[in-house]
């Protein structure tokens, strides 16, 4: 919100100079692409927050533990046009980036994970082009995580737009190694990078073998609590 604001400003101020008018009218249009995703995400978001609350009744517990969107700035918009050899220009953004909106939910457990994405992926108004299951087939660095491109129509005044969301579903514990993760790679002047990511590595091992026994336990107290109360209701029955 803030950041179209200035935007505002930005092309308030700029008519009082001298500014070639398709300069503007690419900014405008670049605004107007962001505000789009910026919807989407929101209306993504939202399906994911009332999927949260209808668990939450069902099952008297959360499988969401937070969601996180953010959209992608310009300078890495244009840097992963260029890594690609894609053309530079508002249309090949949208035409060939799926993560321009990016959606991150972190689930208490991995059956959480299957839970959210299949409940997401069965509304009919969203259409699901694109699944990664790195939880199933972790990448070789050991990266876990469950993508989803989805595809969410937004209704404007005078027009209807499918628009593109990345969504990242993921554990507390996977989101917890994926953050320390991407500081190593992001940070070039750390020495030893090999051995750390060797380390990582065996941490993300870890970690799954974690996730997989946290689950085993949390099924085993569910299935006490329900034999416990399937008694309860014999002897008060009898
Ligand atoms: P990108 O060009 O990086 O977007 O990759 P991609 O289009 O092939 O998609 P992929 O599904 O592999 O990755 C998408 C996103 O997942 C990345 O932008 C990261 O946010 C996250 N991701 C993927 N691999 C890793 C990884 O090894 N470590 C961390 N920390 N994040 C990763
Ligand atoms: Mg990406």
């Amino acid at each position: 919100m803030i950041e179209e604001k200035n935007n505002g400003a930005f092309l308030e101020q700029t008519s009082a100079i001298e500014v070639p008018e398709q300069f503007l009218e690419q900014m405008k249009q670049y605004e107007e692409l962001i505000m789009m995703y910026r919807c989407a995400i929101r209306e993504v978001q939202t399906k994911l927050e009332i999927l949260n609350d209808a668990l939450s009744v069902k099952y008297k517990r959360n499988p969401i533990n937070f969601i996180k969107s953010r959209i992608k700035s310009p300078g890495s918009i244009v840097k992963k046009l260029e890594r690609r050899g894609l053309e530079v220009s508002i249309d090949s953004v949208e035409k060939n980036l799926n993560d321009v909106a990016g959606i991150r939910v972190v689930c208490h457990f991995i059956d959480d994970i299957y839970d959210v994405a299949e409940m997401l992926a069965r509304q009919d108004d969203l259409k699901v082009v694109q699944i990664k299951d790195y939880i199933k087939n972790p990448k070789p660095n050991g990266y876990r995580s469950y993508h989803m491109i989805v595809e969410i129509p937004v209704f404007l005044p005078k027009k209807k737009k499918p628009m593109r969301v990345e969504v990242q579903i993921r554990t507390i514990a996977m989101d917890f190694w994926a953050s320390l993760d991407h500081q190593v790679r992001y940070k070039k002047d750390i020495e030893n990078t090999d051995e750390i990511l060797e380390e990582l590595r065996s941490c993300a091992e870890v970690i799954a073998s974690t996730d997989d026994q946290m689950q085993r336990i949390r099924k085993k107290i569910e299935k006490i609590t329900e034999e416990r109360r399937n008694i309860e209701k014999i002897t008060k029955h009898s």
